[in-house]
This record gives C-alpha cells, sequence and structure tokens, in this order.
C-alpha cells in the first residue's frame, strides 16, 4: 500500500495484465477507482476493487482511520481468498485532490449525513469533470438529494452495498431523477466485473429494494410478538428454519409462480386483511429503545445475549458468508 504523499496509483501502470480477475474490469474498460471514507464499508471496498484487478485511492481524513486501514484491508482481503500483495493497488490519500485525479469511477462511503455527502459531491464534482461516474453508498438518504450537490447530476448514481460489501454479492444500482440510463449501465458492468451482483432500482424509493422488503418483514415479525402469538425467538426460528432456509435459491415471487398465483392468490385473500399495516414504528420498538434496550450491544433487545451468545452469533454470520463467497467463487471458477 502506498500513502498518496509519497506516490500515487495513477504513477503507475494498471496493475499487471497478466492477472486474470483483470478480464472482467479491463473488459468494461474501468481500472482505476475511488473510494472516500475508509471506514466499515469504504475500506472493504476497496478491499473488494483491488481483489477485481482495479487500481484504488482511498480517500480517508481521518489519521488513525488512516493507519488502521492496512490491517483491516489485509483481514478482509483474506476472507475473499486475496493475498496482501493486492495492498499494492491500493492509494492511501488525505484528502480528494491530487490522489483521485484519474479515478473513472468514484464512489462515497462518510458517514450517514447529507450535509457531508452533498459537500463531498460538490468537491468530487468540481475536481473530475463527466464521465467519471461518482457514486453513493447511502444506506437511505436519497440519491437526487445528493446528486443536486454535483453541477453534472446526470453521472450521480447510488450503489447500495451490504455489509460486508466484499462477501454480500448484492449492490442496488439506484438510478435518481436524474441519473442517466448511461451512468446505470457502466456502473452495473462495473459491479458485475468485480463479481458482484447488481440490480437496477429505477426509482430513487426510500429503502430502495433490499431494505423495504427487509422492513416489512421486521414490522410483521415485531407485530407478531406485540400480539402475543409467540416470543422473538420463535419469531427467528420459523424465519431461519421455515421459509428463509429456500430465500437463498427461491426469491418471494418465484415461489409464487412455483407453487401458483391461484394459491398464492387464495392464501392473501386470508392472511392480508390480517396483516400489520401501522404507518409508523411498532409501540413495542418504541419503548424498548428508550429503556436503552438496544439489543447485543446493551445485553437485551427483543431478546436477552450474553456477551458470549452475542459472539457466537457475529461468528456464525460471518464463517456463513465467508463460505458462501468461497462457494460462489468455486462456482464461478469451475
Ligand atoms: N455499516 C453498514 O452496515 C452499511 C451498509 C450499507 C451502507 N452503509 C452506508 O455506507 C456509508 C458509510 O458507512 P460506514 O458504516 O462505513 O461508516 P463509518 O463511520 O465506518 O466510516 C465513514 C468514514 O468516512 C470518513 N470521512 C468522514 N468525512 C470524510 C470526508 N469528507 N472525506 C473522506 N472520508 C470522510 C470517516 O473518517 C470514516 O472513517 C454510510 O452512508 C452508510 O449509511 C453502511
Amino acid at each position: 500500500m502506498t500513502d498518496s504523499t509519497r506516490s500515487s496509483a495513477t504513477d503507475r501502470p494498471p496493475a499487471g495484465a497478466d492477472n486474470p480477475e483483470r478480464a472482467g474490469i479491463e473488459r468494461v474498460g474501468i481500472e482505476r477507482v475511488g473510494v472516500v471514507g475508509a471506514g466499515l464499508m469504504g475500506h472493504a471496498l476497496a478491499a473488494l476493487f483491488a481483489a477485481g484487478g482495479c487500481e484504488v485511492v482511498l480517500v480517508e481524513p481521518a489519521a488513525e482511520v488512516r493507519r488502521s486501514a492496512p490491517a483491516r484491508i489485509v483481514a478482509t482481503l483474506a476472507s475473499i481468498g486475496g493475498g496482501a500483495e493486492l495492498l499494492e493497488r491500493i492509494t492511501l490519500a488525505e484528502r480528494l485532490d491530487p490522489a483521485l485525479e484519474r479515478a473513472e469511477v468514484v464512489i462515497e462511503a462518510v458517514r450517514e449525513d447529507l450535509a457531508l455527502k452533498r459537500e463531498v459531491f460538490s468537491e468530487l464534482d468540481a475536481l473530475l469533470p463527466p464521465p467519471v461516474i461518482l457514486a453513493s453508498n447511502t444506506s437511505a438518504l436519497p440519491i437526487t438529494s445528493i446528486a443536486t450537490a454535483a453541477k453534472s447530476p446526470a453521472r450521480v448514481v447510488g450503489t447500495h452495498f451490504w455489509n460486508p460489501p466484499h462477501l454480500v454479492p448484492l449492490v442496488e444500482v439506484v438510478q435518481s431523477e436524474l441519473t442517466s440510463l448511461e451512468t446505470v449501465a457502466r456502473t452495473m458492468e462495473l459491479m458485475a466485473a468485480v463479481g458482484k451482483s447488481p440490480v437496477h432500482v429505477r426509482r430513487d424509493v426510500p429503502g430502495f429494494i433490499g431494505n423495504r422488503l427487509q422492513h416489512a418483514l421486521k414490522r410483521e415479525a415485531i407485530a407478531i410478538v406485540e400480539a402475543g402469538i409467540c416470543d422473538a425467538e420463535t419469531v427467528d426460528t420459523v424465519v431461519k428454519d421455515g421459509f428463509g432456509a429456500r430465500l437463498g435459491v427461491l426469491g418471494p415471487l418465484e415461489q409464487s409462480d412455483l407453487v401458483g398465483l391461484d394459491l398464492t392468490l387464495a392464501i392473501h385473500e386470508t392472511i392480508i386483511p390480517a396483516l400489520d399495516r401501522s404507518a409508523e414504528p411498532s409501540a413495542l420498538l418504541r419503548r424498548l429503545v428508550a429503556e436503552g434496550k438496544i439489543g447485543m450491544r446493551t445485553g437485551e433487545g427483543f431478546r436477552s445475549w450474553t456477551p458470549e451468545q452475542a459472539d457466537a452469533v457475529r461468528e456464525r454470520l460471518s464463517r456463513t458468508l465467508v463460505e458462501q463467497a468461497a462457494a460462489r467463487r468455486a462456482a464461478a471458477g469451475s
């Protein structure tokens, strides 16, 4: 890994053409990527693009975060089968200018704060003329409200990665009211070239697609507990051991087509009137948060957690995601 104060990735030729993983990005013609913010998401995005064969400039103003970045990136690379030598493809920089100057795509991963993101996009817009693509990894802010900070908003797009971004395949590529279809198409090509599963979100709606689905399920899960139908642990068992066991291979609409829309309609006639349809967060959720019961971090949320139990959940999640990513790589290589 280099520091932009000493040398820059832009001074070097692109990572060696003998790297087989570069085939994808060479086809797309995007080889230099900027990432702004080296926190939880940004450092992993840098690792992901370096492993995909790109030269990466990773911008991070906080000295402490910059110092810890190489070790965090090496650990992240290891979990996707990449060696520490890939650090050579990443240049760490303290500020936007000048290290980013030859980036073809820049992905912003700073704190979830609209004013900060608008500031970053205004600076990026001034520094890098079109057709450089400017992408935001915002979880929930409207892409349009970020894009209007740029004079050329047609090249601004959402790239909603899921944590951890190097292991979860999905990237929601969000088209704002101002994004060009060319920007969406190029962004989708880049994501696919580094092994992601990009989807086009055609409208800039709250929660995009994935979080709307996830939180519709959470609303009903909480309502079931609130109504005393079962406890939280039972809800989780029903999801994990029931329909969750097949969700990874069968989406809800595929499953409807599989069993028949006539059956789906018949079930909906009975169930839909009984489902929770509150237009605001549940009283139970509000009460738990007000009491400081926010989950594993405080030892109690919907369920009670010892530190050991919480660690075991984190370990199981991480191990499973790493194994799934390895299986996908093996399948792609076979
Ligand atoms: N954490 C998640 O699970 C998750 C999932 C999907 C999307 N996101 C989104 O990704 C973005 C980043 O989230 P995170 O969890 O990585 O945050 P984080 O707080 O871990 O990291 C943000 C980093 O940005 C740096 N930063 C602040 N101002 C900056 C600037 N002007 N230029 C460059 N860097 C700057 C900070 O020093 C920090 O290191 C947020 O928009 C978040 O909503 C997060």
